[in-house]
């Protein structure tokens, strides 16, 4: 009989959404007249940016004739997409990335599991704790974590907590790691780094020869002109950092997907007899085995989120997000829940009240309120007696659920 990766029995439960959709249908099921308000998952719910669908359109038809037609694109991606991204996003905020330094694809949750592909079996990995699920279960299903303890935790990797106490700032490991996974602004607790957050992380990556995966999904969020939004405005990043990017919560994208991974051509692994070996090489590599790009109809329409008209549709759509996490704050605040994230990101992060753990809070919240959240401890051993609240809604449905939270 076929033999299975074994890797796979020793996740600890169903994929955090998976789960939580479940145990939603269920309670629809058992309860069809309820009217429930999703704030779980964090997908949009607004239409796409008009020049973006625009874009699209255009591409529709033009792949429609015989001179307008488009096969197989470049792996990496069309070069005129590529070159808006570098530009736009990075030149212009000063970070040296050029435009073969980008590869697009079709989302920032394949990438960062794909990208263990091109990296050894035996690094030594550090991960937030709370954490963005894939970071550890990618690592476990590719064999690179012991089993689970009973708390949730896997051996083999190191856990950097993030919490009320140190302000959600990773600090620095205690024990030597070779590759870091880093998100900021964070899913889940909607934490933001400073310029000398990260920084202290380049060092170390540089001193010690690591590799930091930035996750920067959600760097558009950010409101203060101040802060970062790509590691590659630290100083050193070239040489110790990847980066991934997405079009989905900024534009939209999350159905239609498109989002892009930087890896600049500085940035070196070693062979197990220490030959150095540069990142983008193999990552080109392995695209070009495993991948056939996103569709030129897709890229067309990502193209667009640069353009004047792309660019001001999507500050609109980022700014109503960010007026629900700031209404979703507000309200809890002042209803006495202890409330955190929310104003750089689209998460608002809080404290499961009466003690609660977060599973139990989630039910209650589902049965009283009919109203959807995230429990913390999905992220993670300390997310537990925390709370994910997306800020991805209608204004409507968002100020409804949040009546129903104070109410009960
Ligand atoms: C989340 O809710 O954490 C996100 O939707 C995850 C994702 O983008 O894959």
């Amino acid at each position: 009989m076929v033999q299975i990766n074994r890797n796979y029995l020793k996740l600890k439960a169903g994929y955090l959404f998976p789960e939580i959709s479940r145990r939603v249908n269920a309670f629809s099921q058992a309860n069809p007249q309820s009217s429930l308000i999703r704030l779980g998952i964090g997908d949009v719910t607004e239409p796409l940016p008009q020049a973006c669908c625009k874009a699209m359109k255009d591409a529709v038809e033009e792949m429609g004739t015989s001179s307008g037609f488009h096969g197989y694109g470049p792996e990496q991606g069309y070069p005129w997409l590529r070159e808006a991204i570098a530009k736009n996003d990075f030149q212009a905020r000063g970070c040296q990335i050029s435009a073969d330094e980008i590869f697009v694809s079709d989302g920032s949750k394949c990438d960062s599991s794909n990208i263990l592909d091109i990296l050894g079996e035996d690094n030594r990995i550090a991960v937030t704790d709370p954490v963005y699920p894939v970071y550890v279960d990618s690592n476990v299903m590719s064999g690179r974590t012991g089993d689970a303890d009973q708390s949730g935790q896997y051996g083999g990797l190191s856990y950097i907590p993030l919490n009320s106490e140190n302000g959600f700032e990773a600090e620095l490991p205690l024990e030597p790691v070779d590759l870091i996974y880093l998100c900021f602004p964070n899913n889940p607790t909607g934490a933001v780094a400073s310029k000398e957050h990260l920084a202290k992380w380049v060092n170390y990556a540089n001193q010690n020869n690591a590799l930091i995966l930035f996750d920067a999904a959600y760097e558009a969020f950010i409101q203060d002109p101040l802060l970062p939004h790509s590691i590659f405005e630290i100083d050193g990043s070239r040489n110790c950092a990847i980066e991934f990017r997405s079009f989905s919560k900024k534009a939209g994208f999350t159905g239609t997907r498109c989002a892009y991974t930087v890896i600049p051509k500085s940035v070196h692994g070693s062979t197990a007899n220490g030959n150095k070996v540069d990142l983008w090489t193999l990552w080109n590599r392995r695209q070009s085995t495993k991948f056939n790009g996103v569709s030129y109809i897709v890229q067309r329409g990502a193209e667009a989120v640069y353009s004047l008209s792309g660019q001001l549709q999507t500050e609109k759509l980022v700014s109503f997000y960010m007026q629900n996490a700031s209404i979703i704050r507000k309200e809890l605040s002042s209803a006495g829940y202890k409330v955190f994230g929310g104003e750089h990101a689209p998460y608002v992060w809080i404290e499961a009240p009466k003690g609660q753990n977060s599973w139990q809070f989630f039910d209650y919240l589902l049965q009283n309120a009919n109203v959807v959240g995230t429990p913390g401890s999905g992220f993670g051993t300390a997310g537990e007696g925390y709370f994910r609240l997306s800020a991805f809604n209608s204004r409507e449905n968002v100020e409804e659920a949040m009546k129903r939270i104070i109410r009960i």
